[in-house]
């Protein structure tokens, strides 16, 4: 299947910029029959994506500081209180979310991050940064420098990365034979169960799955010993790996891959019928816009994320069937949305004129926002989600 042309997801358009806003990609996803990654046929360069403009900031999402403190606890309490002096090393630790918890023990850390902005606002939170793409390359300058690593972790960034045997050859460098491998990443079983498409953009050139990881990592020394669903971001998995033998597997392997048998996920009729619902959704999605814009409703987007891209420009949908996204993170606002040029306003902009229907773009955080916005409900305001299916939310729901 393929969403069609694509502009980079989080490449939001400067207005004076709107005329040379052209790079497209093909928005292609395809899965391997023999290790089962689920994968985009078109990756665009990984320096189109990550540079010292970087939009994606982890902190703007209290609820997913709260997940990364506890991240970050778990490891200090259960893993390093018997380790003398541990070092940790986090992929893609963009602005200290997770390692500032370690820096505030004086734990030794180090944060590997290429967008140089984000890497910036780590440093201010005393977190130790180095501005480089992890690689093959990079794993033996921090050895050398370091020594090597008791924890390796990384959160929504090795599904970045296009070049994945030199990160798991990078891992299998800078890891201690007794050490942890321990990722998260959106999930292809929630994606499939939800037909969560819009999970599917530049940044996630892979969505992992027990098989996949399981297969990926066997040529380099790993295996998984433990998986944890996680309900942050639409349906993450955490995977934990250990050197071979060292440490015992965990009962949830067995469930996760019985649970993989029974989606499909080596079939290939599952991915015929996920290719109808996306395009099902899509449908209804822009005619229920499009209803609305008949009745004249004022229609705003509610956090214009990166993969909020996706959908806008699978669906055709634009400025006139929504007004303007709002969104907190600053370096968004003022900006237009990646290929479709939907204003992007501040959060302020939606607090002053509650517009008559918000869609929730950032459907993900959707309990901490219908929380933070019973305000905007109890004065008739309504939310739009899209997955598992395009629906007014009813407020009750979560009352
Ligand atoms: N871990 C954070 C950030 C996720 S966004 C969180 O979960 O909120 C993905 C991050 O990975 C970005 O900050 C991006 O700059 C970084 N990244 C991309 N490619 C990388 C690579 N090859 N090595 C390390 N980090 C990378
Ligand atoms: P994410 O889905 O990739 O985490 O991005 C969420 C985006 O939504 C980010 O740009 C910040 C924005 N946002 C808001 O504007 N208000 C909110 O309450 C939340 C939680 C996020």
């Amino acid at each position: 299947m393929t969403f069609g042309p694509m502009p980079i997801a989080n490449g939001f358009v400067h207005p004076d910029k709107a005329q040379t806003d052209d790079y497209r990609f093909d928005l292609t996803p395809a899965v391997c029959t023999t290790c089962n990654l689920f994968q985009l046929m078109e990756q665009p360069d990984p320096e189109m994506m990550f540079h010292d403009e970087y939009a994606f900031f982890s902190q703007t999402s209290s609820h997913m500081a709260i997940h990364f403190e506890a991240f970050a606890n778990d490891i200090i309490n259960r893993w390093f209180s018997s380790r003398p002096d541990p070092f940790v090393v986090e992929l893609g630790s963009n602005d200290g979310i997770m390692l500032k918890h370690f820096a505030a023990k004086n734990v030794r850390h180090l944060g590997v991050e290429p967008s140089a902005n984000v890497a910036a606002a780590a440093r201010k939170n005393g977190v130790d940064s180095l501005v480089e793409f992890f690689s093959e390359g990079v794993a033996k300058q921090i050895v050398e420098k370091h020594g090597q690593a008791d924890a390796l972790l990384a959160a929504n960034v090795m599904c970045h990365i296009s070049d994945i045997k030199s990160v798991a050859q990078g891992i299998n460098i800078l890891l201690k034979q007794d050490g942890l491998l321990i990722f998260e990443d959106p999930y292809l079983g929630e994606v499939l169960q939800k037909g969560s498409f819009d999970q599917i953009y530049d940044e996630h050139v892979f969505l992992f799955s027990l098989l996949s990881v399981t297969a990926l990592f066997s040529g380099y020394n790993l295996e998984v010993v433990d998986v944890a669903p996680q309900s942050v971001h639409g349906g993450s998995m955490r995977y934990t790996l250990a050197r071979p033998g060292v440490h015992s597997q965990s009962p949830s392997l067995k469930a996760t891959l019985r649970l993989e048998d029974d989606l499909g996920m080596s079939d290939h009729k599952t991915y015929v019928e996920f290719s109808k619902r996306c395009k099902n959704t899509g449908r209804n999605l822009k005619q229920l816009l499009t209803n609305l814009s008949h009745e004249q409703k004022n229609v705003a987007g509610y956090g214009a994320t990166s993969k909020s891209t996706t959908v806008l420009n699978y669906c055709g949908i634009g400025p006139d069937l929504i007004r303007y996204i709002s969104d907190t993170t600053p370096t968004k606002q003022g900006k237009l949305t990646p290929g479709t040029h939907i204003p992007i306003r501040t959060y302020e902009t939606f607090l002053s004129e509650y517009p008559d229907y918000a869609v929730l773009f950032a459907w993900n955080h959707e309990k901490e926002i219908l929380a933070k916005e019973c305000e905007y409900l109890a004065r008739g305001g309504k939310f739009i989600r899209f997955f598992p299916t395009v629906e007014i939310i009813e407020t009750d729901e979560n009352s």
